[in-house]
């Protein structure tokens, strides 16, 4: 059994990239794995800064993460910053993080481009990140691709630990799914919250058919034969159709017929089929707050018991035992 772990912002409305790239492989660990799973509110005051939309953030990721089947039973389940430990972490990693390593972060650097403040937190998430991952001394890591070099820098500051003070983490690796790591937006770019360009997990059926409606496609006639490499349609249609289907939406690529409004509509009810399910899970869980504040405070309490060992052990390591 391999210790797997993973977290996810509560930073706005959780969608299909989130979905496809590390909510569905965390669900699926859960019945095999030692799986750790968290929302990170920490991470998400770096973009958050309204204490309501953080709240009602942090619950509904919770929810909707229970929603699409974590069985709580069979994982550890918190949120961040209820184990007030990985802080304590973060600077102890801190003190041995090169500012180059940081400096070279791609996230950061799309940030600031985007003229999201350069906060000394934003510079610093990396390091947070590191606490996660060797706060729960995790093998592996599932994610986009987006955040391989988020655990690349854990890698790096874990190595630099253990050379300097003797071997004390485990290096973890991180999993990233060759189908899914990078699912497109509706613009066809990396679907993401700061892009606008998401398709969100839970939307009811008028506001998907909206969204699904709304996806970029080329201007070429129907006749025409399309490449469906370089298609967006068709990268969404992979994720949800069975692949019969996506054989004759191939052919229809290659050899001329793809008509994208018709496809768009299949699209759409693949996607509300999908999780329709999940979506009544969801309101049943949104009547019962305290029931998902209660598996939080239980996941938190198994995870502190963890983060304590670790955190112990590596205060001793760097001397802060005298
Ligand atoms: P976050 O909240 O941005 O995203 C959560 C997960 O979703 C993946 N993802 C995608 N995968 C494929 N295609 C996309 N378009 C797409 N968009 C998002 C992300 O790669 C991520 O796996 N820093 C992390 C959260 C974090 C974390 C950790 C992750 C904090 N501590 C420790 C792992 C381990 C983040 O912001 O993810």
């Amino acid at each position: 059994m391999k210790r797997v772990l993973s977290g996810i912002q509560p930073s706005g409305k959780l969608h299909i990239g989130n979905y496809f790239g590390m909510m569905q492989p965390m669900i699926q660990h859960a019945k095999t794995e030692d799986l750790y799973v968290f929302i990170v509110d920490l991470h998400a005051l770096t973009s958050v800064q309204d204490r309501d939309r953080l709240r009602q953030g942090t619950l509904e990721a919770a929810v909707d993460f229970l929603a699409l089947g974590l069985d709580p039973d069979r994982c550890t389940f918190w949120v961040q910053s209820d184990v007030p430990e990985v802080c304590e972490l973060t600077w102890l990693l801190s003190v041995l993080t090169p500012m180059g390593l940081l400096e070279r972060c791609h996230a950061y650097k799309d940030k600031v481009a985007k003229s999201i403040p350069a906060s000394h937190g934003l510079f610093s998430y990396p390091v947070l990140m590191a606490a996660d991952i060797l706060l729960y001394q995790s093998q592996v890591v599932p994610v986009g691709k987006d955040q391989k070099q988020h655990v690349e820098v854990a890698r790096d500051i874990a190595i630099r630990f253990n050379n300097t003070y003797g071997e004390t983490f485990v290096i973890p690796e991180p999993e990233i799914s060759e189908t899914t790591a990078i699912v497109p937006g509706i613009d066809g770019q990396k679907m993401s919250k700061s892009y606008n360009n998401t398709i969100p997990i839970f939307l009811d059926d008028k506001a998907l058919r909206k969204r699904v409606m709304a996806i970029q496609t080329d201007a070429a006639p129907v006749e025409a034969p399309k490449n469906p490499e370089t298609c967006n349609l068709y990268a969404l249609l992979k994720l949800f159709a069975p692949p019969e289907k996506m054989q004759e939406v191939h052919d229809l690529y290659i050899n001329g017929g793809a008509a994208y409004g018709y496809l768009k509509q299949d699209l759409f009810e693949l996607i509300s089929d999908y999780f329709a399910p999940a979506r009544q899970r969801k309101e049943e869980l949104l009547a019962s707050p305290d029931y998902v504040r209660q598996v939080l405070a239980r996941g938190a309490e198994k995870a502190r018991i963890k983060a304590t060992v670790t955190l112990d052990l590596v205060r001793d390591r760097m001397g802060l035992k005298y």
